[in-house]
């Protein structure tokens, strides 16, 4: 098989990707290792950028999310049992974050791209990326017990963190910076409508807690919990009786209960790979850097990255000019380590320290307050969460 640009991995980052080369007339065949169902079923984010948003709404995959994405317009803080609204139109200059589940991109995106092409093919794992330094890299692949090769152009490392596309960069030309935190995230969907209008960022006396949502009948909540802790040992009554603490405030709030539907704990790791380019293979997404979801930066750095390689793919075609090309890594990379920083200091911010003393505690209580106090505090997290422009 021949192809201009072939890309491993069929998450948001490889199946946006492949939409936004067919808008500019390029041909791209996308590998993804998993069946079609698997990858239509992951539970992953649901807060979008509004610059996200533009790219779907750009190659024409928006429909479903313009009629059924939430606006929301602030986020709120809750400690020291008080509420501190963060109002992002009021602080940025007007804008808007939407609320849908990353799921339903994903849904949206297989469905345009199996109808429309380019080819899409499922249950093909990427084993290699050969000779990505050459003018015709190669990568190899399974389907069906039968192995196959895909000659390219350019290669596309969208494969998520346990990929295979960095394997491909020589250790001599990698740096890859690493945090792990000492803490996890029990993560719930409830059938129950949300019992608030916009998520709550909450640090509770025993740590972080975050009220999310998928609709307005799904509930999306999460609770810090140790590392290692197993979902099993964490009983529904357990996991409402808990939530239920570190959102109390004084005064009148009630949290809903409903049925649980599905239960998971996640690690919080940032991660970060430079360069995002070695030759003609390029990385984008998760398969470059993992952010912890407190700032909810993972699906919309993976789109931004996306943005960047089309418009470069794009130009060199159009012009032969490779500029942007030539400077995907450092663009991508300048906004990378800014959402590291921000999901770092939301993470650090809300979380409850393990090994803490009082001293820490007090410097995340002085952090809170003065986010609350402060509107220059304030629009500097509004401008972050919203997302920081694309400097393209
Ligand atoms: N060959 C083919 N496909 C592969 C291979 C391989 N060797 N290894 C992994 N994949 C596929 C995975 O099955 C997955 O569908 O690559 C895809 C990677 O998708 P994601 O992990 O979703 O990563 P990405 O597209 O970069 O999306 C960004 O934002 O919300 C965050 O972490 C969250 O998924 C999210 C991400
Ligand atoms: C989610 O809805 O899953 C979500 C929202 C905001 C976050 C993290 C996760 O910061």
């Amino acid at each position: 098989m021949r192809t201009t640009v072939g890309i491993i991995g069929g998450g948001p980052a490889g199946l946006l990707l492949a939409r936004l080369l067919h808008g500019a007339g390029i041909d791209c065949v996308v590998l993804e290792s998993r069946p079609r169902a698997y990858v239509e079923r992951r539970q992953r984010a649901g807060m979008l950028e509004q610059g996200t948003v533009d790219a779907l709404r750009a190659c024409g995959a928006a429909d479903r999310l313009d009629a059924e994405g939430l606006i929301h317009r602030g986020i709120e803080l809750r400690f020291d049992r008080e509420r501190h609204r963060i109002d992002f139109p009021a602080l940025t200059g007007g804008r808007t974050v939407t609320i849908y589940a990353q799921t339903e991109i994903v849904k949206d995106l297989i469905a345009l791209q199996l109808a429309a092409g380019p080819p899409l093919l499922f249950e093909s794992e990427a084993l290699a990326v050969e000779k990505p330094e050459s003018e015709a890299p190669v990568v190899r692949f399974v389907h069906e017990d039968c192995e196959q090769t895909l000659s390219c152009d350019y290669v596309v490392g969208c494969d998520g963190s346990h990929g295979i596309s960095r394997d491909a960069f020589p250790a001599a030309a990698s740096r890859t910076y690493a945090h792990d935190y000492p803490y996890s995230w029990l993560g719930i969907l409830a059938d129950v409508p949300p019992s608030c209008e916009e998520l709550i960022y909450a640090r509770g006396p025993a740590g972080f807690a975050l009220h999310s949502m998928r609709s307005p009948s799904v509930s999306r909540l999460y609770l810090q919990v140790p590392n290692g802790t197993d979902a099993d040992d964490w009983p529904d009554e357990r996991i409402w009786d808990e939530l239920a603490a570190r959102f109390a405030i004084d005064g009148d709030w009630r949290l809903e209960r409903g049925p649980i539907t599905s239960k998971s704990v996640t690690p919080m790791r940032s991660y970060v790979h430079e360069p995002m380019r070695h030759g003609r293979l390029f990385l984008a997404g998760d398969a470059a850097h993992i952010v912890p979801p407190t700032g909810a930066k993972g699906l919309n750095l993976a789109v931004s990255d996306v943005r960047v390689l089309a418009r470069g793919l794009a130009e060199r075609r159009r012009t032969g000019s490779t500029q942007l090309l030539d400077r995907y890594s450092e663009v991508c990379l300048e906004r990378v380590w800014q959402a590291t920083r921000f999901s770092y200091e939301m993470t650090t911010m809300l979380h409850a320290q393990p090994d803490g003393d009082a001293f820490d505690h007090w410097m995340q209580l002085a952090r809170l307050r003065r986010i609350a106090a402060s509107r220059t505090a304030a629009a500097e997290l509004a401008a972050n969460y919203t997302g920081l422009p694309l400097a393209l």
